[in-house]
């Protein structure tokens, strides 16, 4: 019998304008059988989503979560935020395509969605994606990612990679 593969443990966080996706996003992870640390915020005034993605990346970083969900207006100032921690990768999911991409070639582990941008329920379908689709294992895909650490310990040397 195939092993059901564990699920990650999810960290949510989210600027004033995902007060009404959130909690409905973390309501239908839960009954996933998820289990999910809300960093806030729940406060429906104006707030700066870099303080929610920091505090995100932190329980990351730090072990305490596996895979993240950011939110804000368009997910685009979360995913900013969220990529300039060491460790973090990102990625603004609009679509199915591209939220399984973002798992199986990148390796993302941050999610960003936009509440002004995509429905909630939509929100709640690509975060079921993107939480239950594992990384490839393929070689070139391994090597890309190892590029991307590189460049982030300012170790990287494009010189004879493959970039013609
Ligand atoms: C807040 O109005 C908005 O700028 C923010 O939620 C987000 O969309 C930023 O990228």
């Amino acid at each position: 019998m195939r092993k059901k593969a564990k699920k990650p443990r999810v960290v949510i966080g989210g600027d004033h304008a995902s007060t009404e996706a959130k909690p409905a996003v973390i309501a239908y992870l839960q009954s996933e059988g998820y289990s999910v640390t809300d960093v806030g915020t729940d406060n429906p005034s104006s707030c700066d989503y870099p303080v929610f993605a920091h505090r995100l990346c932190e329980e990351i970083r730090e072990g305490r979560a596996e895979l993240g969900i950011l939110i804000c207006g368009t997910g685009i100032g979360m995913s900013i935020a969220a990529n300039k921690h060491r460790g973090i990768r990102a990625a603004l999911c609009c679509d199915a395509f591209s939220t399984e991409m973002s798992r199986l070639h990148n390796a993302a582990n941050v999610a960003c969605f936009g509440a002004r941008v995509l429905d909630t329920e939509t929100i709640c379908r690509l975060c079921d994606l993107f939480l239950s689709t594992s990384p490839l294992d393929e070689e070139r895909h391994i090597r890309r990612r190892k590029e991307l650490d590189e460049i982030e310990n300012g170790t990287f040397d494009p010189d004879g990679k493959n970039n013609e």
